[in-house]
Formats: structure tokens, C-alpha cells, sequence
């Protein structure tokens, strides 16, 4: 079954009860199930989840730590409160006899759509031709099988925003050049940490087909995707200038998925663990604005009342995909399993779950 019919599927089939059931009652099936599987059953909960889900959330966690606990959970079921290829990587490292199911279907991720397998190997066998077969291809964790499965067979790896710079420079250690999917930002701002210098990077155009590059072919350190996350790119210079102005002592923090303009006008920049970690350790009374999903931002403010936090727009951001998952879907998903008939399962066919396991292996590794 194609991902478009699943989608339909799972469209169509939430049962209506679910919207209908109050939520008192919705957590009471859930905690019930929960007792009765034990630890059959395994809920990952990504950080950019609502609190009625995430309160569910057996390990709560960034995209690494995800894929880091869902390889080594032995339960049969892995219920993943987060997006379409977080699933997917669960599947990918999980035995065959463990299956993983998304609550959603719907709940995909925009950046990950923006690259596609058809025009990775077409973009990579254009740049080779044109530069020569010293390219490393490595793409974020927000991508599909597929294209994990494609940087495995090419030398490359996975890498996530938390070990972005560490795998860099594993790839910078093998090859020239890297080719970085899909997040062109991510790319950008790692790689100008580590000392690349804007003028040698350039942008692959997948539409065009087309390189973005105005230097000299020999200095190209770097090709990033032209992809974005379209949460992230909602934090505008133009609000890190109200923030400067408003409020002169407030520390501004993103995440590095915003543009490489808001990054260096930032204070500082890392994963949700990084931003997590830095607003616990953050002295009772600092001020901070957060540039990254809204549930995150929103959890931070309500956690810690001693300081001051607000979301770097006010208009805050939400991850529309990840939000699908709601608390009747995971209710729903959670029924269909305990009643042994589960819904939505994400299979990664076996091709392509092995070479995608080496690019994931070779990133965990390393982790
Ligand atoms: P991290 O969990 O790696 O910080 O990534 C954020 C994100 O956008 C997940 O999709
Ligand atoms: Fe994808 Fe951005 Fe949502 Fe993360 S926040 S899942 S990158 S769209």
C-alpha cells in the first residue's frame, strides 16, 4: 500500500468515538492499557509533543535520543509520539519481530518532504560529474528511508542537530566535499562553525536542478539541500530586533534549523536537549527567548516560573505535523493493539532498511 492510501486509510478510519470521548476518559483507557502491556508496549514522545501526549511518553527525548532508546527497547510494540521518519528510523532499528506504529499517519514532517529519493540520486550524480567523486553525502535524521538508505550506500551517514558538528567532521575526514540533506540551515550553520567560511558553501536547487554557487568550483567545501523547516523559519531577524529593543538583557536561544542571519544574531543555538539543558541550568531570574516549536517553548515557561521566558515570536511557532498527534489518536492506536488489531504500522521495506541502518549505525557510533 502506498503512503497516500495508508494516509487515506488512516483518515477515514479514526473511529468518531475517540473525538467524542472526554479526555478524563481518554487517560484512563491509556494508563489502563499501559498497565496491562507492560513492557510490551514502548511510547517514544519527541519533545515537540503536546503535554496530554507526552505525559504518556515512556522516554521523552530529541530526535538522537530517540533513535538511541528505540534501538535497544526490547518491546513488541513501539508507539512513536513524533513524525513519520522518527518511526521509520525505530523500524529500521528495532528487530523484525518488534513493530512500529505512528498514531497518525498525517504526521509527517515538511523539511523531510523537501528531498526526495529520485532527486537525491540525481542532484548527487550531477554534482559528481561536475566535481568529482570525492562527495560525502549525509543527511539530518529528518529524511526519508530512503535517503538514509542512499548516503549508507555512498559512504555517508546520518547526523541529527545534537552531534551535527561531530559528523561533519567525521565526513570532512573522508571525502572533500559533503553534500548535506535536506536542511539547508542545519548545514549552513554547522559548517560555519566549524570554520567553513560562507563563500564556500553552495546550494543545491532539486527544482532547478541547479547549483547555487558564485566562487571557484576547487574551494566548494560544502552543497547544501534547499530545504528548510517551516517552523523554524519563522524566527525573523526582524524579531530578534524587537527582542534587543524591548528587552535588552534577554539571552536569545534557537534552535540551529532557523537561518544562519538569526543564528549569528543569536546568543547562542542547539537541539531541544541543548535548549532544555540550558534553561534548567539557567540562574533563577535570567531571561530568555526561545526560538524553537511552540508545546517546547510553552512546557519550558510553565517548568520554570523563577525565570523568564517567552517565545523569540510572539505569534509562536507550532509543528503543525507533529500536533497531529493527539491524545484520541494515541487512545485509538493504543485500543487497536491491546484488541490485536493494530492500525498504521511503519514498515521499512529490507533493502532499503540496510543500507539505511549502516548511515544510522555509523552516526550511533559515534554518539
Ligand atoms: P532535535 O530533536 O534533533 O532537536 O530536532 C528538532 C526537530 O525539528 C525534530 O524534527
Ligand atoms: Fe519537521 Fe520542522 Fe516539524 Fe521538526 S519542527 S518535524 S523539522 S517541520
Amino acid at each position: 500500500m502506498s503512503l497516500l492510501q495508508q494516509i487515506n486509510e488512516s483518515i477515514s478510519t479514526i473511529p468518531k468515538k475517540y473525538k467524542e470521548m472526554k479526555e478524563s476518559e481518554l487517560h484512563k483507557r491509556v494508563v489502563t492499557i499501559k498497565q496491562e502491556l507492560g513492557d510490551e508496549l514502548f511510547i517514544p514522545g519527541h519533545h515537540y509533543q503536546k503535554d496530554n501526549v507526552i505525559h504518556y511518553a515512556d522516554a521523552r527525548g530529541d530526535s538522537l535520543e530517540l533513535a538511541q532508546r528505540s534501538a535497544q527497547t526490547s518491546a513488541s510494540h513501539i508507539v512513536f509520539c513524533g513524525v513519520h521518519f522518527m518511526a521509520e528510523t525505530a523500524d529500521i532499528l528495532s528487530s523484525d519481530t518488534q513493530k512500529v506504529y505512528l498514531p497518525d499517519l498525517r504526521a509527517g514532517c515538511s523539511m523531510a518532504d523537501m528531498a526526495n529519493i529520485k532527486q537525491t540520486e540525481r542532484g548527487f550524480s550531477i554534482l559528481t560529474d561536475l566535481l568529482g567523486p570525492s562527495i560525502i553525502p549525509m543527511t539530518y535524521v529528518n529524511s526519508t528511508a530512503a535517503i538514509k538508505s542512499f548516503v549508507g550506500t555512498h559512504n555517508g551517514a546520518t547526523l541529527t542537530s545534537s552531534n551535527a558538528k561531530s559528523m561533519l567532521r567525521w565526513a570532512f575526514e573522508r571525502g572533500e566535499r559533503i553534500l548535506f540533506l535536506p536542511d539547508q540551515h542545519l548545514g549552513r550553520n554547522t559548517a560555519y562553525e566549524l570554520g567553513v567560511p560562507l563563500n564556500q558553501m553552495g546550494v543545491w536547487n532539486p527544482i532547478l536542478e541547479k547549483l547555487e554557487y558564485e566562487g571557484d568550483l576547487k574551494d566548494l567545501k560544502i552543497i547544501l539541500w534547499k530545504g528548510h523547516c517551516s517552523v523554524h523559519e519563522n524566527f525573523t531577524l526582524s524579531n530578534v530586533s524587537d527582542i534587543r529593543k524591548k528587552h535588552p538583557n534577554m539571552k536569545i536561544l534557537v534552535h540551529p534549523e532557523c537561518s544562519r542571519e538569526v543564528v549569528s544574531q543569536s546568543d547562542d543555538a542547539g537541539s531541544t536537549r541543548y535548549i532544555i539543558d540550558t534553561i534548567e541550568k539557567a540562574p533563577s531570574g535570567s531571561s530568555w527567548a526561545i526560538g524553537t516549536e511552540m508545546n517546547l517553548v510553552n512546557r519550558l515557561i510553565n517548568q520554570h516560573p523563577d525565570k523568564h521566558i517567552i517565545s523569540l515570536n510572539p505569534s509562536m511557532c507550532p509543528c503543525l505535523t507533529m500536533n497531529r498527534i493527539d491524545l484520541p489518536h494515541l487512545t485509538w492506536s493504543l485500543d487497536c493493539i491491546y484488541e490485536g488489531q493494530p492500525v498504521n504500522q511503519i514498515i521499512v521495506d529490507k533493502d532499503t532498511s540496510k543500507f539505511a541502518k549502516i548511515a544510522l549505525e555509523r552516526m550511533l557510533a559515534k554518539a
